[in-house]
Order: structure tokens, then sequence, then C-alpha cells
């Protein structure tokens, strides 16, 4: 079985993959308005499938309400625990297609993974027997549009690498729900966010993105050294920053139709 392990960009994990607190209480606004919708009072029961480091999940816990986040990674697991929070939920290190846990959750929420799990029909059961609303979704900051990220894309592109996906896109996996009857509604949000030109260098150098990790390193190397020429040639400023967007979106699917 093969799983994406995310140990080895755990402790820079939420900085590489920063998104701005207004994307952040959105997320959690649009969750507890749908439990508030669908159930009458809190404490509300949560989960979170592969939580990673509780970078937009972690803020779904609260004395009002229970979170538990699962993941397969220790070390993300342990960059939540560094999050000194009086109401941390309960974490486990497990795996999101062989859940421990008996289905007593109001809502799921998976975000930025159906595309890591190759058992997806595996997936799909364990979510429909979990809770009643499942939430998929995207949380990211656009980082692709930055011109060093381009021009690092392009070099790779001259290449013969291909990337080999494990997953599906979230698309095709709203579509599995959609043909079994699921109503979907799909929400989504932008704010601008800033992120420096330096902290893009720094992903690009380390690939600490997981679409990067398959990168041969003599593909890769022969990518940086383009990268330190355009910097150079272009006089680009590494500590100044970069103006750019942060997105939400989610599917929120719901078994009663
Ligand atoms: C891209 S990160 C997203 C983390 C978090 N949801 C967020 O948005 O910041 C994906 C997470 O899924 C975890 N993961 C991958 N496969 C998993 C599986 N089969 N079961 C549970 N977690 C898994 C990884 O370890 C990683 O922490």
């Amino acid at each position: 079985m093969k799983y994406i392990n995310f140990n080895h960009v755990a402790e820079g994990y939420d900085t590489t993959r920063f998104v701005p607190q207004t994307i952040v209480e959105n997320f959690g606004n649009l969750i507890f308005s749908h439990l508030e919708t669908e159930f009458d009072e809190p404490p509300y029961r949560i989960l979170s499938l592969g939580i990673g480091s509780g970078r937009v999940e972690s803020f779904l816990s609260s004395e009002k309400n229970h979170l538990f986040g699962i993941d397969i990674s220790e070390l993300m697991l342990r960059e939540y625990k560094k999050k000194t929070s009086e109401h941390q939920g309960f974490l486990s290190l497990a795996d999101g297609c062989s859940l421990p846990l008996r289905p007593f959750f109001h809502i799921v929420t998976a975000i930025h993974i159906v595309h890591l799990i190759s058992r997806t029909q595996k997936l799909v059961e364990e979510l429909e027997k979990i809770a009643k609303t499942i939430v998929i979704g995207d949380i990211y900051t656009d980082t692709y549009s930055h011109p060093l990220y381009q021009e690092y894309s392009t070099e790779i592109a001259k290449s013969e690498w291909k990337r080999e996906s494990s997953g599906i896109s979230i698309e095709e996996f709203t579509n599995i729900f959609k043909e079994k009857g699921y109503g979907i509604m799909q929400k989504e949000m932008s704010a601008p966010a800033e992120i420096s030109n330096h902290a893009i260098y720094d992903s690009l150098r380390s690939r600490s993105f997981s679409s990067l990790w398959s990168i041969p390193d003599d593909y890769h190397e022969r990518a940086l050294k383009h990268l330190e020429k355009y910097i150079e040639s272009t006089g680009m400023k590494l500590e100044s920053n970069f103006s750019t967007t942060s997105f939400l979106s989610l599917y929120f699917i719901d078994s009663r139709k």
C-alpha cells in the first residue's frame, strides 16, 4: 500500500502553506453555520481526516465542540501539538482508509488529502460510514503564479519527467458522491495574501510541495541553477514580498439530498 507521508516537510508546513487568518475564520464559520442549520445544539463532534499540523482545522476545536484529528504522519501531529491551545482536541495516528473510530460524528472534513490517497473506494466507504456531512476541498495560497515557480516549472517541463498522481481530483471525487445521490454544495472565497520571494525560493529549493517530491534530483538541480541565473539577471529582491491570492474551495457533501 502506498502512503504519502508528510514527515519530512512537517516542520515548515504552516509557513510554506500559509493562508491569511480571514480564510481560516471563514472556514470555521462555514463549518459551524452548516452544523447549526443541520443539528440542534452543540457540542458538535468533528472529525478531521489528514489533520496534519492543524494549519486550518485546529481552529474548529473549542470548549463547545469536540475535534478529533487523525493523520498517518507522526511529525505532522507533533507540529500540531506544538500549538499551545486550551482545547487541542483528540489526535490519533491512523489511516483514513481504515478508521479506528465509531461513526459518531456530525461532520468529517478532509482538506487537501483526497488527491494523495490511491485507495479511493476505501476512502469513500469510510467517509460514508462516519458522518452525515463530508467536507472536502482545498485551502491554499497561489504560489504557482510567482515568476520563480513559473521559471522552475518551465525548466522541469523541458525534461522527460512526468508527475504520477496517486489519487483522483476533487471534482472526480465529488462526482462519485453525486452519482450516489448525495447533495453537493460548493463554497468558495478568496483573499489577498503576501508571501516573501524568499519563502517561495526556499519552498522550491527544499521541494516542500508534494507536487515536487518525485522530481529526479538532476532535473531539480538543473532547475535551481536556472533560478539562480534568473534572480541575478532580473535583479529580483528575495526579501521583497509577492502579492498573490489565497483561496478556499470546499464541497459540502450531504447524505440528505
Ligand atoms: C496536504 S496535507 C493537509 C493537512 C491539513 N488537512 C491542511 O489542510 O493543512 C495532507 C495530510 O494528509 C495526511 N495523510 C496522507 N494520507 C493519509 C491517510 N491515508 N490517512 C490519514 N492521513 C493521511 C498527510 O500525512 C498530511 O498530513
